[in-house]
C-alpha cells in the first residue's frame, strides 16, 4: 500500500476531510470574507464553481464556523430531493411537524424561519447545493418562500450553490425576480498556482510526511492537468503516489505524474 511506503497514517488527498484541516486558499479566505458580510447583512447568496472547486466542502466549513446559539443551519442537495421533500426536510430540521398540504408547508416554513429570527433571535442559514440541476418552477417556489413582510425583510441567509450552469438558467427572464434578490456572489476559482506546492506540503504533513516529494517539474504538470481544481489536484496526487510507490521510488517528478495520470485514466 503507498500510504506504507511513504509513511503515511492516511491517504491525505482521499475525499474524506476533516472539515477542520481543509486548506485555506485564497479563494477559500475571500469567500469567508463575503459569507461574513452575509452574516450581517442576511439575504440570498450565490456560490457558483466548477466540479470539484471545492463548494459543498466550503459550505461545510461555514456550517461549522457558525455558532448554533446564533444560528441554525440546514443544508440540501437539491438533486436528490423534490420540492416537496425540501419542505419537508426543511421543516423537520426546523423542529416542526409537517403538514400534508405544499401550501400550508409553505406558510408552516415562513412561520417558522420568522420564529426563529424574530423571538428567539437565531437566524436560519439554509444551505442549498447541486442548484443547477433544479427546475425553473422550484426556483420560482424558493423565491416566494422566502419572500418576507412583503419583501421587505430578511429574516434568513438562504446559499444557494452550483455548478456554472446556475448562471445561464438564473439569466432567464422567467429567473429574474430571484437573481435581482441574490444579494452577494462567489465565484469559486480553485487553488492559485503559487498554493499548489503548500497545499501538498500541508496535506502531507497532516498525513504524517514532512518531507518534500513533489519536484518543480512535477508541480508544473499537476497545475497544467488540474488547473489548481482540488478534485483533480488530488486526484492526480493520490495517482502519482500510486505510481511512485510501484516504482519504489519517493520523489514524485513530472514523469511519475503523467504516469500516474495515465493509470489513472482521467
Ligand atoms: N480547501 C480544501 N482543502 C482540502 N481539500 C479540499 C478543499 N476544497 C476542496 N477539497 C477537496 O476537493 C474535493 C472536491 O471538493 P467539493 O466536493 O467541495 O467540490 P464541489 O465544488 O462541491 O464539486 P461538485 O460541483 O462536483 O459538487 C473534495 O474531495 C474535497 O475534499
Ligand atoms: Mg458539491
Amino acid at each position: 500500500m503507498f500510504t506504507q511506503f511513504f509513511g503515511l497514517k492516511y491517504n491525505p488527498f482521499s475525499k474524506e476531510l476533516d472539515i477542520n484541516d481543509a486548506y485555506e486558499s485564497s479563494d477559500i479566505l475571500e469567500l469567508n470574507s463575503r459569507l461574513k458580510y452575509m452574516q450581517s447583512s442576511r439575504g440570498i447568496f450565490l456560490l457558483i464553481g466548477e466540479p470539484g472547486t471545492g463548494k459543498s466542502t466550503a459550505l461545510r466549513r461555514f456550517t461549522s464556523s457558525l455558532n448554533p446559539g446564533l444560528y441554525k443551519s440546514c443544508y440540501f442537495t437539491l438533486s436528490t430531493v423534490t420540492v416537496m421533500d425540501f419542505y419537508r426536510g426543511l421543516l423537520i430540521a426546523l423542529g416542526e411537524t409537517p403538514s400534508h398540504k405544499k401550501v400550508t408547508m409553505f406558510h408552516q416554513i415562513q412561520e417558522a424561519i420568522c420564529s426563529y429570527y424574530y423571538d428567539q433571535k437565531i437566524t436560519p442559514v439554509i444551505m442549498l447545493d447541486e442548484v443547477q440541476l433544479v427546475s425553473n418552477s422550484i426556483l420560482e417556489d424558493l423565491r416566494l418562500l422566502f419572500s418576507f413582510k412583503m419583501d421587505s425583510q430578511n429574516p434568513f441567509i438562504l446559499i444557494l450553490s452550483g455548478q456554472p450552469q446556475i448562471r445561464s438558467k438564473l439569466s432567464l427572464s422567467v429567473n429574474a425576480p430571484l437573481k435581482q434578490r441574490i444579494t452577494i456572489k462567489h465565484i469559486m476559482q480553485g487553488l492559485k498556482k503559487e498554493e499548489l506546492e503548500q497545499y501538498l506540503t500541508s496535506r502531507l504533513k497532516i498525513a504524517g510526511l514532512s518531507d518534500n516529494i513533489f519536484t518543480s517539474s512535477a508541480l508544473e504538470a499537476i497545475y497544467s492537468i488540474s488547473k489548481g481544481i482540488p478534485r483533480l489536484v488530488n486526484n492526480l496526487a493520490t495517482a502519482s503516489l500510486m505510481y511512485a510507490c510501484s516504482k519504489k521510488t519517493h520523489q514524485i517528478d513530472e514523469e511519475t505524474v503523467y504516469q500516474g495520470q495515465k493509470d489513472f485514466d482521467m
